[in-house]
Order: structure tokens, then sequence, then C-alpha cells
């Protein structure tokens, strides 16, 4: 009787107290999913042949709760994340402190618009986890316009995408956008690249057992 009345206090307070990477991590999704979030984007990107070697361009990578792991594996330096919002990258700082990663110096830009960001490095892979569905359509475009400038000649850049036929939403202060294949398939070709469609993220191993795991499907772009 004690153990069973223990047990459901220590789940009522699991679930009314959030964990500090909890609250962390709220601000770029769901807090009960950031570290299933966080393995799912370094396994899919493990599974898509990543290296040690390879420079990494994480766009919108927000509070790093992709990105750790991924500066744990990658070669010094060559981590990049880049995000809108001041106070996410503050508490990615304070993630990689957390998680002894400063030696590994990755870089974290912050910007405004993506045509004043001139970096001088080229990524093999690049990478938008939950970014594109939160874009205006003018500003995928230059999204698409960096990426067409900063992807090496073999590199791939994935990102996720909503394609179901549903009506545009808000989430915090970014919109949640709806496109068709042919909008990406535009986007791509304006860009000299093309698209490979490689699956919804359930068909990818991503099961949350919400909507979006079948909603939102996982492109690949690669220049032509
Ligand atoms: C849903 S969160 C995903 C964060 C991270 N990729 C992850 O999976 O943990 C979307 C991120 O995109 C960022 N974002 C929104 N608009 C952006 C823009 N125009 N350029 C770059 N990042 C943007 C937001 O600040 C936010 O951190």
């Amino acid at each position: 009787m004690f153990n069973k009345t223990l047990f459901l206090v220590r789940t009522t307070l699991k679930k009314i107290v959030k964990s500090k990477q909890e609250i962390r991590h709220a601000l770029v999704g769901a807090p009960n999913v950031w570290k299933y979030t966080r393995e799912f984007q370094f396994q899919f990107l493990l599974d898509q042949g990543l290296q040690k070697t390879d420079t990494l361009m994480d766009i919108g990578c927000g509070t790093l709760r992709g990105g750790i792991p991924m500066i744990q594996y990658l070669n010094k330096g060559n981590y990049y994340g880049m995000d809108v919002r001041d106070q996410v990258l503050d508490e990615g700082r304070k993630e990689i402190k957390a998680a002894k990663l400063e030696d590994k110096k990755p870089n974290l830009i912050s910007f405004d618009h993506f045509s004043e960001v001139d970096l001088d490095a080229q990524f093999n892979v690049m990478f938008a986890f939950s970014v594109l569905f939160h874009l205006e359509d003018d500003i995928a475009a230059s999204c698409f316009q960096f990426v067409a400038k900063s992807l090496a000649k073999n590199g791939a850049f994935y990102a996720n995408v909503n394609m179901d036929d549903f009506e545009d939403g808000n989430w915090v202060e970014f919109p949640v956008v709806f496109r068709s294949q042919e909008f990406y398939n535009n986007l791509a070709a304006k860009n000299g690249m093309e698209v490979l469609v490689m699956g919804s993220m359930l068909e990818l191993g991503h099961d949350t057992k919400k909507n979006s795991d079948t909603q939102q499907i996982m492109l690949k772009f690669t220049k032509v």
C-alpha cells in the first residue's frame, strides 16, 4: 500500500515538475519527447552515412535538442548551428557546457535574414529538422538560396516538411505551413537542386503516436 502510494506520488510529481532539460527544450517542441527527438535526429543522420569528418550545418538548431550528439560525434569545429532566436542559442550554449563539449568548438550563429549570412565554409551535410514548415514562403525561398550557396557539390540537405492539405497555423511566433511537393520541387529546381522523397517520419522510425509522424515527410535535396 505504502509503495503504491509512493509510486503514485512520484509519477504525479514527475508529470508536474519538469526537468531542466524539459524546460529548455520546451522552447523547440513538446518537452516530453526531447530525448526521443534527439536520438531520432542523430540516428537518422548516421543512417544517411554521416562521417566524423563531415562539416554539418544544422539550420534552425534551436536549443541543440538534436545538436548535442552531432557535436559529440563530429570532429572539432565541424558542427555549425544557426537560429534566428538568441534565447534558444543561449540555451544551446548552456547545453554544450553541461555536456562538457566546449572543446569541440561548435559554431553557433545568430542571424536575422538568410541573405546576410556569409560563411567561410561549405557543408557536406545540411539539416533542417522541423524548421521548413515554420518559414514564410519568402523566407523559405531565401533559405534555399543559402543552402544552394553553402552545400558542397556532393553534399545533401535533409529537411522534414508538412505535406498534408491543411490550413496554415501558428507555433510561438512562427507560422506552421503546409505545402505541396510541387512547392518544394520548385524551390529545389530554382536553386539547381533535385528532391528525393524519403518517406514519412513514421516510415523513418519516428513514432510518437502523433499525427505529425505521418503528416511530416522527409526530403533529401542534392545538387543537380
Ligand atoms: C521546432 S524548432 C526545431 C529546433 C531544432 N531543429 C530541433 O529539432 O530541436 C524550429 C526552430 O527553427 C527556428 N527558426 C524559425 N524561423 C527560422 C528562420 N527563419 N531561420 C532559422 N531558424 C528559424 C526557431 O527559432 C526554432 O528554434
